[in-house]
């Protein structure tokens, strides 16, 4: 469970990223987090995993109080939260596999680490992630011979590998075409729903937001403006989260 309490994230320079936010996130959801851009949706994302610090009120993610975790107990935390960038962020230069398996570094010792030896069931792991992602067969071809789209997979299977709790999407899909874009989130929504991991997607393309996640979060201006079933997010929502800059069709 995530829970937000009163919490604001003032930075240093004084922007406020978010505006006394509150709220519930049970585990197993699948949340879409929409808004303009500069609205605070990324710093929301960061705050949960602790890449940014909130500057006021009380964050628990799975019975901790974020803010207090630090060392190991910080490390062990972070392990159970994967993250997923619009840019996919692999290492282009090595196979699938090897990608995935950079999932298992953390727990490995120097010595294995230094000279990339990795357990058997650490492989079959990871083959096992990739199978779920539906590019098993691309396992041994290097990374940057992929489409966006299977390197995006890639990124995902990395991230099932570390056994997440919560996966926290920051603009997943912005980089894809809008076929492939429907195929990555048809993904996280399978990983949702046969796994139970929480989701939290930030994302641009309301359309994608609305027919694929079960709950939206929208955010203006670093406040929660809109919070409830996908569902039933009407024109006059989508008018109030983007302050009426939404082009109509
Ligand atoms: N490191 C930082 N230092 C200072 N201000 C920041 C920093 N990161 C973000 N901000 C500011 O905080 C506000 C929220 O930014 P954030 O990145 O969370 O927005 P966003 O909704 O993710 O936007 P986008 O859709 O463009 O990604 C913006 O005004 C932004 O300029
Ligand atoms: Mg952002």
């Amino acid at each position: 469970m995530i829970e937000f309490k009163n919490v604001s994230k003032v930075y240093p320079n004084g922007t406020v990223g978010l505006d006394n936010v509150n709220l519930t996130i049970e585990q197993g959801e699948f949340v879409g987090i929409i808004g303009l851009s500069g609205a605070g949706k990324s710093t929301l994302l960061r705050t949960i995993n602790r890449m940014h610090d909130i500057t006021d009120g009380e964050l628990i993610v799975n019975n901790q109080e974020v803010k207090n975790l630090k060392g190991a107990e910080l490390r062990h935390f972070r392990r159970k939260i994967g993250m997923i960038f619009q840019s996919f962020n692999l290492v282009n230069r090595t196979t699938v596999i090897r990608n995935v398996l950079m999932a298992k570094v953390p727990e490995m010792s120097f010595l294995r680490v230094l000279f990339g030896i990795f357990r058997k069931e650490d492989k079959l792991e990871a083959l096992e992630c990739l199978d779920k992602v539906g590019i098993l067969d691309k396992a041994y071809i290097r990374a940057d011979q992929l489409s966006g789209g299977q390197q995006q997979r890639v990124a995902l299977a990395r991230t099932l590998a570390q056994n997440p709790e919560i996966i926290l999407a920051d603009e997943p899909v912005a980089a894809l075409d809008p076929v492939t874009a429907k195929q990555v989130m048809n993904d996280f929504k399978k990983i949702n729903k046969d796994m139970n991991i929480s989701i939290l997607i930030n994302i641009h393309h309301v359309e994608l937001a609305l027919e694929y996640t079960d709950r939206i979060i929208g955010i203006r201006a670093g406040k929660i403006v809109y919070d409830g079933p996908s569902k039933d997010v009407t024109p006059e929502v989508l008018n109030t989260i983007y302050a009426g800059k939404l082009p109509t069709e």
